[in-house]
């Protein structure tokens, strides 16, 4: 049975990974190793494996003895132990949600229903690094599959809208206390009938604007506001978050860079969980219906559903609130743009710890071991 070795496990996208695991009885093909930076001896969960405690995610020896690690402990860990490994001659899969090594010539970024063909190339080729693309990314690339497959984009304008939790777990909490003081702000009159709604507007202004408003994590206020803003800055005006959106869809499809030209503004609202998309897409043909565009999205990949364009349609189904927790990837608001018959639009939302984080590291791991 392959050895694989688990580092991260108990944050936010190792939980998710280890709940898809378990439901998919992943941990029976595999004889699993659970690892930690703080906590070396304690007592590992139970999927029923053999190695019932926790070993150190620091012990060198401990990790060369693997076929297999899979870490969703973040860039810091694998700048730090990746090249102790592979300078202790170890030739094993590492598998990594962190963005740390998406880029290199030596890593492959991992969404197996789209670049499938890839992973088996190199597979074949010696490659050992496989690593979860960004999140945004994945679920942009699933939820356009049908296009891509048919070679029909020239060029995608992508607008996010990113949940709290993309930005980690204590923005999870952050955003809900600041929801709770604005609440909390206006608790007293909120069901006061006499009390103007401008009274309980200024209130709530006040004090998302005060001094003591929560923002360690965000910086900013989130609650009854955006941030447009996500990651670090780039040279040209880009965040790297957007700058990941061409790069990483250029690389995950094995295209040469530029190829796609993906361009948009990244902004964080104040969702809990799934990221949204709003794109519009040069299409390189002019003479497609939406019902034909709408089809060939439909029936790329099982997980894709298409929303149809109307009011009771869209509340039911293309929003975080209807999306989160499931596999699904909805795509809806199709329609052509003023602008020529070959410019659509189109909304997209997808849960971006299980196609965006978790899933398809599982699914490499179900790779390696078929
Ligand atoms: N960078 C993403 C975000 C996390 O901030 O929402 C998922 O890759």
């Amino acid at each position: 049975m392959m050895k694989v070795g688990f580092v991260g496990w108990r944050g936010m996208v190792g939980s998710v990974l280890m709940d898809r695991m378990q439901k998919e009885n992943d941990f029976a093909k595999i004889d699993a190793t659970f690892f930690s930076t703080s906590a070396a001896g304690g007592l590992a969960p139970d999927y029923k494996q053999t190695q019932k405690t926790l070993k150190d995610a620091y012990a060198i020896d401990e990790l060369t003895r693997l076929d297999c690690i899979v870490t969703t402990q973040g860039s810091d860990y694998t700048h730090d132990v990746l090249p102790k490994l592979r300078a202790a001659g170890w030739n094993g899969y590492w598998i990594d949600a962190a963005s740390a090594l998406r880029m290199n010539k030596d890593a492959l970024i991992i969404l197996d229903p789209i670049n499938g063909d890839n992973i088996n190339n190199a597979l074949d080729n010696g490659i050992k690094n496989y690593i979860g693309g960004n999140c945004t990314v994945s679920l942009m690339l699933l939820a356009l599959d049908g296009l891509f497959k048919a070679d029909l984009i020239e060029w995608i304008s992508s607008m996010t809208y990113q949940a709290a939790s993309g930005a980690g777990a204590n923005n999870i909490r952050e955003l809900l206390l600041q929801s709770g003081k604005l609440y909390d702000s206006v608790s007293d009159i909120i069901n006061d009938k006499s009390a103007t709604i401008l009274d309980i507007a200024s209130r709530v202004n006040q004090i998302i604007n005060s001094a003591g408003f929560p923002k360690e994590y965000f910086g900013a206020p989130l609650a009854g506001s955006v941030i447009p803003w996500i990651d670090s800055a780039m040279e040209n005006g880009q965040t790297k978050e957007e700058w990941k959106g061409a790069v990483e869809t250029n690389k995950i499809l094995g295209l040469t860079p530029d190829t796609v030209k993906v361009e948009g503004l990244c902004v964080r609202v104040g969702v809990l969980r799934s990221h949204s998309q709003a794109l519009t897409i040069k299409l390189k043909r002019k003479d497609l219906s939406v019902e034909q565009i709408s089809e060939m999205i439909a029936s790329a990949n099982p997980w894709v559903k298409v929303i149809a364009n109307n009011k009771p349609d869209t509340l039911a189904g293309l929003t975080p609130a209807a999306i989160s927790g499931t596999l699904d990837i909805a795509v809806g608001r199709i329609k052509k743009l003023k602008f020529g018959d070959d410019y659509i639009a189109l909304f997209t939302v997808g849960d971006q710890l299980l196609w965006g984080a978790a899933e398809p590291l599982r699914r490499m791991v179900n790779i390696l071991v078929s």
